[in-house]
């Protein structure tokens, strides 16, 4: 199961999109936005990251005008990897280097057949596990490194 999600710029992308991704046969959950009215883009893109990270689906795609706002946004959730993506080769490499779980489409800058190679390429590749793995678990180090020092705060906060 893969979650979308778009703001108002990427949402007639996203309902498009969307609608591919089902004809395929995927099952697709929608967290919006629904309609074209504006709405900030961490308000989409933070929920779709945390479906990801707490494993209810398997992946994501997300669209706002660029992709980069959606990418900047799910990436400060922990664990997540977020990919802006313009090309079918960015796409292989989202997951085959970068392991990324979700990859963000600016709708301004992708038209939708390019969009739809994008995603297809990133399903159909696989991650190499390799020199790439250790190199995501210094990222990885990094989160827990902060996520330990939140932690001292909020003890020493409680202290006193
Ligand atoms: C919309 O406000 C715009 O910032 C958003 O769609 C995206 O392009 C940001 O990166």
């Amino acid at each position: 199961m893969l979650a979308i999600g778009s703001d108002h710029r990427g949402f007639a992308l996203k309902e498009r999109l969307r609608g591919w991704l089902r004809s395929r046969g995927l099952v697709i959950c929608d967290l919006g936005t629904f309609s074209a009215e504006p709405v900030d883009y961490p308000d989409i893109a933070i929920p779709v990251a945390e479906v990801v990270h707490d494993r209810f689906v398997d992946g994501a795609v997300l669209v706002c005008g660029t992709g980069l706002g959606m990418a900047i946004a799910a990436n400060k959730v922990p664990g997540i990897f977020a990919a802006p993506v313009t090309s079918v080769r960015l796409a292989e490499a989202a997951r085959t280097s970068s392991n990324a779980q979700i990859i963000c489409l600016g709708a301004e800058v992708v038209p939708y057949e390019l969009a739809t190679q994008i995603i297809e390429a990133w399903l159909r590749a696989e991650f190499r596990n390799g020199d790439s793995a250790r190199k995501l678990d210094k990222i990885r180090a990094v989160e827990r490194r902060y996520a330990h020092t939140a932690a001292l705060r909020g003890t020493l906060s409680q202290a006193g």
